[in-house]
């Protein structure tokens, strides 16, 4: 394969009056981010046209494996029209990246992930969150020993027999790196991202803005606002718990935001 598939998400947008989608958070996540009761398919990777066949499926007894009797229970109140039109899903899955053919992207994929997601044998980077250029330097040097770490010999195997010229010009990877700021150290910023996302590109509990769309300032002044009760909406408590501990100083330059 010399393409990369990558779901472009739209499952926010247009969600159905009908289906009570705040009850099925608590198995599938916030963003349908979680394998359910450890068992689903991650629903945000499948598309629309698949959620829909699932649904109407689990209600129909047609589709589903060990637990689709939970599924059933979920949804056997609502109708088809609702189950058809829930919103949740891709709309299509998008072409990301064109590899070079000369080298086996697939032989790549049993450690990187088919999406290059994982940290192969639990140590590399996420080849995903790589830029070309990051990338075109690793693979140069894995093959001539001056890049890597513990295991860049695993590395080296993978990539000595390619030229030079067709290390540098992989295809693989983002063509710029996504923003990530420099964060005050004095917070936490690891424990917010189970909720708003690793790069803060979730509405957390399905409720907050996207903070990687805030400016810096608004960020400031919702963080104070938390803490002295003076910003937010109905789940501004939540917050409250996540920033009392931290001084207004510290609030007000989290270097969060753009
Ligand atoms: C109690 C936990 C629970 C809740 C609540 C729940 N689900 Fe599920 N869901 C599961 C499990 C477990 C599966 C896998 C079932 C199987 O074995 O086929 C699943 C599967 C699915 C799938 C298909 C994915 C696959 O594995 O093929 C979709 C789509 C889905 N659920 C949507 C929903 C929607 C929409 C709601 C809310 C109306 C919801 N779920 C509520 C546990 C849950
Ligand atoms: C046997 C498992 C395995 C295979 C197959 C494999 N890799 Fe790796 N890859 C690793 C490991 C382990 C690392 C981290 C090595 C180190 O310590 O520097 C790594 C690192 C990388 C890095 C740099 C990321 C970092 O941690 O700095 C890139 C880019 C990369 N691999 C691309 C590829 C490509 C392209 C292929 C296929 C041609 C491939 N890998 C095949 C295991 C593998
Ligand atoms: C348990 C989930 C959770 C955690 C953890 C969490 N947040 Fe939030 N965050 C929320 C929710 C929910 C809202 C929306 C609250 C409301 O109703 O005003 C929010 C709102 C925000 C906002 C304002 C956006 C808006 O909607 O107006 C900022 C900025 C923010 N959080 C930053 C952080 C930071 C920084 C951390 C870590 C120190 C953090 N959050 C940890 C759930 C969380």
């Amino acid at each position: 394969m010399k393409q990369i598939l990558l779901g472009i998400l739209t499952t926010s947008a247009f969600l159905s009056a009908g289906v009570d989608m705040e009850s099925c958070k608590h198995c599938h996540g916030a963003d349908w981010e979680k394998a359910a009761l450890g068992s689903s398919k991650i629903v945000r990777d499948m598309t629309k046209t698949e959620v829909t066949e699932a649904l109407l499926g689990y209600k129909n007894g047609t589709y589903g494996r060990s637990m689709k009797g939970v599924m059933y229970t979920n949804i056997k109140m609502y109708s088809d029209e609702e189950l058809k039109n829930t919103g949740i899903g891709l709309d299509k899955k998008v072409i990301r990246g064109e590899f070079n053919p000369n080298i086996d992207v697939k032989s790549c994929k049993a450690c990187h992930g088919a999406d290059w997601e994982k940290a192969a044998l639990g140590s590399s980077k996420i080849v995903a969150d790589m830029t070309k250029d990051e990338i075109s330097e690793a693979l140069l040097g894995y093959k001539y020993g001056t890049y890597g770490g513990r295991m860049k010999g695993v590395m080296h195997t993978n990539v000595k027999m390619y030229s030079d010229e067709d290390l540098k010009n992989s295809g693989i990877g983002l063509d710029k790196k996504r923003l990530r700021a420099n964060f005050n150290p004095n917070i936490d910023v690891k424990s917010c991202k189970s909720c708003h996302g690793a790069d803060w590109e979730k509405a957390a509990l399905g409720s907050s803005k996207i903070v990687a769309d805030m400016t810096q300032q608004e960020v400031s002044d919702a963080l104070i606002g938390y803490k002295y009760g003076t910003y937010g909406r109905s789940m501004k408590g939540v917050m409250h718990t996540n920033v009392k501990m931290y001084s207004d100083e510290d609030l007000k330059n989290s270097g969060i935001g753009k």
